[in-house]
């Protein structure tokens, strides 16, 4: 098994991603919003590049069964109807719902990996159920950390520590010596030096410290919870859902009720 890790998907070329198992890894927030959304019943999560395609793709479809969630800046795009935090995402509002999903990274990382062989959505938050699916396959993956905006850098740490764990985690679970790029050293010796505490880095990180300072300390916890919502996001060619094995299993109790969407 080669894996392989990207710290940004601003390089990528969608094509060569077809031949690739790809996992996209945006802590803070996208992938523990998707999978928060479609553990408390979303029918499905489409993601899109730019607001405008936001606006077509909901067109086209039936507004009483769907949804706008996104942010720009980490707050909510005027005339979406959910921002990007998963406590926005419960039950009682996406419930069976198609969500048309537009962040500033995640959901370009997504839509840039659509061609992948297979793409899945990691974090912390469905760590383990994300390791057991790749140790079942056994097969080269790339772990493509949605990173941050070049203009703030580029690089996530939080998304690099999480990869660094998914490595850390699968070297223990399956018997073969894993075959790491260098980039793949690199997350898991991140992991080594700053897994330890995940709340802690999560505070502690750029992105992290941004959304507390804009009222979002509360997704910092949720963020953090390893393995609070142990289910697996998987694009399917059209929009991203649970693998049939985790339709209906709901968040873990660690992800709190309805809050409103933010303003
Ligand atoms: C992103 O996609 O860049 C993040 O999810 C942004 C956020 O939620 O703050």
């Amino acid at each position: 098994m080669k894996i392989e890790v990207s710290f940004s998907a601003a390089h990528l070329d969608e094509m060569q991603l077809r031949e690739k198992n790809v996992v996209v890894i945006d802590v803070l927030r996208a992938s523990t919003t998707i999978t928060t959304a479609l553990a408390n019943g979303a029918r499905e999560i489409i993601p899109v590049a730019t607001i405008e395609n936001a606006v077509k793709v909901s067109g086209s479809l039936f507004g009483d069964v769907t949804l706008r969630g996104g942010e720009r800046n980490g707050k909510i795009i005027q005339g979406f109807n959910l921002g990007n935090s998963p406590l926005e995402y419960g039950p009682a509002t996406v419930r069976g719902k198609s969500i048309i999903y537009c962040t500033t990274n995640g959901s370009v990382a997504l839509v840039r990996a659509r061609h992948a062989r297979n793409l899945l959505v990691g974090s912390f938050v469905n760590l383990t159920r994300l390791v057991e699916f790749m140790s079942e396959v056994s097969a080269d993956f790339l772990l493509l950390c949605a990173g941050r905006v070049p203009a703030l850098g580029g690089f996530s740490l939080e998304d690099a520590v999480c990869a660094g764990m998914i490595i850390d985690r699968l070297s223990k679970e399956v018997a073969e010596v894993l075959d790491l790029s260098d980039g793949a050293v690199a997350a898991r010796t991140l992991f080594k030096s700053h897994g330890r505490s995940i709340p802690k880095l999560l505070k502690s990180s750029d992105h992290g410290k941004y959304l507390a300072q804009i009222g979002f300390t509360e997704d910092l916890k949720i963020c953090s919870a390893v393995d609070g919502v142990p289910v697996l996001p998987v694009w399917t060619g059209t929009s991203l859902r649970l693998r049939k094995e985790d339709a209906g299993k709901g968040a873990a109790e660690s992800v709190p009720a309805e809050k409103p969407p933010t303003t």
